[in-house]
């Protein structure tokens, strides 16, 4: 086991030093992230209040923005460029649901968030972009009721969607009744941020508390949201969602490269009726392995009644287990799949 533990930091250590440089950053931005509002100023002001349209998807992207840029410098202090601000994780992720159509209308009955019609789009019969408004609206509002985001908390208001509107708070007041633990986990998050003292892996944890309370709060509202999609989709959906626990207990860290890197395993598109990992042909080794894994997964956690979730959240109380747990799967991610691959056909 030490062996192992050593053998990996070395490769790890080999990794990240040939991952940062490899990289310009300006490449692993989320579409369209240049073009997207990046201060208030971009936005519409009406009655000294400005207007954010969290169905399309610069604006949302924008609101993330802003928050990037705004907690830049508290993360100064671990690298330069804000490579480790651990808030990159929201938008790459949404990045991914917006390049592998899961913005989009799954119903079909309208072109929303379709290539052939309105592609800048997000539709609110969409899972993933409903599930996403929890991890985008709410850390925005949550932020800016922290008084970091330079505004006072009744200068911003969301639009709504055009139906089911009360499913949606819309500012940092109503935010605050409807939602008031995930609001509250959000403010706890962003005052260690601002607590010089913090460190990193404190950070992680109050982010990971923050998201998976934002989670299960929607996940109670937008379970009808499954309808309209494929079996394998709506597997993958809550294959997703179980998934994030393990992920969060693991304190994955939420950089701007690590979580370019780990999105490269996940379905590049929507899953259709006959997708089945590990055959799924146009999806690379990579992904078909890491949906095999997120099944097993899945299926471990369901038929333990998630009481695999409750040891792994004890294994992962110390900061060696998660490290470890941590670097044995970027060396999976990374390196060791083809082969694994070959050994196992
Ligand atoms: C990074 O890429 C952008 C455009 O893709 C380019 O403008 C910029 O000069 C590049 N930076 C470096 C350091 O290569
Ligand atoms: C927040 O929204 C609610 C309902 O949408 C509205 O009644 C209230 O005035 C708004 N508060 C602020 C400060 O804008
Ligand atoms: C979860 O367990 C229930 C019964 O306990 C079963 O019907 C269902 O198919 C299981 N789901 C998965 C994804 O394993």
């Amino acid at each position: 086991m030490a062996f192992l533990s050593l053998w990996a930091c070395l490769l790890i250590g080999y990794f990240s030093v040939s991952l940062a440089e490899a990289y310009n950053f300006s490449d692993l931005y989320p579409p369209l992230w240049k073009e997207s509002p990046g201060q208030f100023s971009d936005y519409r002001i009406k009655n000294g209040k400005y207007i954010i349209n969290p169905w399309v998807y610069p604006e949302r992207l924008g609101m993330y923005k802003i928050l990037l840029s705004q907690t830049a410098s508290y993360f100064e202090k671990f690298a330069p460029e804000n490579e480790q601000n651990i808030l990159w994780g929201l938008p790459i992720q949404h990045g991914w649901q917006y390049t592998s159509g899961r913005l989009a209308d799954p119903s079909q009955r309208t072109d929303c968030g379709y290539d052939s019609g309105d592609h800048l789009c997000i539709s609110e019969d969409s899972w993933w972009a409903d599930m996403n408004y929890f991890l985008s609206a709410i850390p925005f509002l949550a932020a800016v009721s922290s008084d970091i985001m330079g505004i006072s908390s009744d200068q911003v208001t969301l639009l709504p969607p055009p139906k089911d509107q009360t499913k949606f708070c819309l500012n940092v007041s109503t935010c605050q009744s409807s939602f008031p633990k995930t609001m509250r986990k959000w403010t706890i998050f962003y005052q260690h941020l601002q607590i010089p003292s913090s460190s990193f892996d404190d950070l992680l944890k109050y982010l990971w508390d923050a998201h998976t309370s934002s989670l299960k709060d929607a996940y109670k509202i937008f379970t009808d949201r499954f309808q309209d999609y494929s079996e394998p989709e709506v597997n993958f959906g809550k294959t997703w969602y179980v998934a994030v626990g393990y992920i969060a207990a693991a304190r994955f860290p939420t950089t701007m490269i690590k979580t370019y890197e780990f999105q490269k395993s996940l379905p590049p598109r929507m899953l259709v009726n006959g997708d089945r990992a590990p055959n799924i042909h146009d999806f690379t080794e990579l992904q078909n392995i890491v949906l095999l894994g997120l099944n097993i997964l899945h299926e471990a956690d369901n038929d333990t009644g998630s009481f695999s979730l409750t040891i792994w959240k004890i294994l992962m109380k110390t900061e060696r287990a998660r490290k470890f747990v941590l670097e044995l799967s970027e060396i999976i991610l990374e390196a060791f799949t083809p082969t694994f691959l070959e050994i196992m056909s």
